[in-house]
């Protein structure tokens, strides 16, 4: 799947770009029962709700499940990633966000890039967020919200705050905007949220201001958020985090001929 040039200039422009109908319901099923399967999982991956067993964030699934190892070398992710990038790539992070029906907490204002620079002393922003939407996304079950042309202007929240929500992964409270810079770089960029159906597809700017609500409807929001890296822009940390946090695999990924994810878990689903 090649992006054509005016979807390239505005991702340029807005910081993300949508777009709808990439994958099929089958391989949208195939991806939520992966995910299912991995949330019976213990280990330090799963991330919950603060307060409750309700899960959060699921991390890495694509180590684990066949379905996500297929979804993050599909072209229909990696193609337009690579265009994006004008590098070659590998998978730095993948994780799924759940917001549940009803529980779903909500993500703060904050940019992934301080998360990364922090955690990882990443040199560069050079990478790419593909989003894959596993259920509807609307109004009401917590869609993410960009302030389109935010990423322009690079990072602006530099360190963590002291009381941090995880120590591990840096949730984005951890790392978030003032309400004065939101709302001063709302009143230039305004804001969209990003809609549609199951199996869309969202690139997105590491530095671009997102954040989210919670989800008070009956349905679930699972989003599935694969960060493609610059292999010349690996963490200069001493340590590494976890490999469920940061890609130890950090060879380029070369454009594979598509596959149907449906046809991919075979291994796990007989289990
Ligand atoms: C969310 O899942 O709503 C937040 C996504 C993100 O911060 O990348
Ligand atoms: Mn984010």
């Amino acid at each position: 799947v090649r992006l054509t040039n005016e979807q390239i200039d505005a991702y340029r422009r807005d910081g993300f770009l949508v777009l709808p109908a990439q994958f099929d319901m089958a391989e949208v099923e195939a991806l939520r029962a992966a995910f299912a399967r991995d949330t019976e999982q213990p280990g330090n991956h799963l991330v919950v709700e603060d307060g409750s067993d309700e899960v959060r964030a699921v991390y890495a699934s694509h180590l684990r499940q066949d379905a996500f190892a297929a979804l993050v070398r599909s072209p229909r992710m990696l193609e337009p990633a690579l265009q994006l990038l004008g590098s070659a790539a590998y998978v730095y992070q993948v994780k799924v966000n759940a917001k549940p029906a009803f529980l779903g907490d909500s993500w703060s204002w904050h940019q992934d890039f301080g998360a990364w620079q922090i955690a990882d002393q990443l040199e560069r922003p050079d990478l790419v967020n593909v989003a894959i939407f596993l259920d509807d996304v609307d109004e009401f079950n917590g869609p993410v919200i960009f302030l389109p042309g935010s990423h322009e202007q690079g990072t602006v929240r530099s360190g963590r705050r002291d009381e941090h929500r995880s120590k591990q992964h840096l949730d984005p409270d951890d790392i978030a905007l003032t309400p004065e810079q939101v709302a001063a770089i709302s009143d230039r960029c305004g804001m969209v949220s990003a809609k549609g159906a199951a199996g869309s597809v969202v690139f997105f700017h590491p530095e671009i201001v997102h954040g989210s609500a919670a989800n008070m409807s009956p349905h679930p929001r699972r989003l599935g958020i694969i960060t493609y890296n610059d292999t010349s822009n690996l963490p200069r940390t001493s340590e590494p985090r976890a490999e469920y946090l940061v890609g130890r695999d950090t060879r380029a990924l070369a454009v594979e001929d598509d596959a149907d994810l449906a046809l991919s878990g075979a291994r796990f689903t007989v289990r």
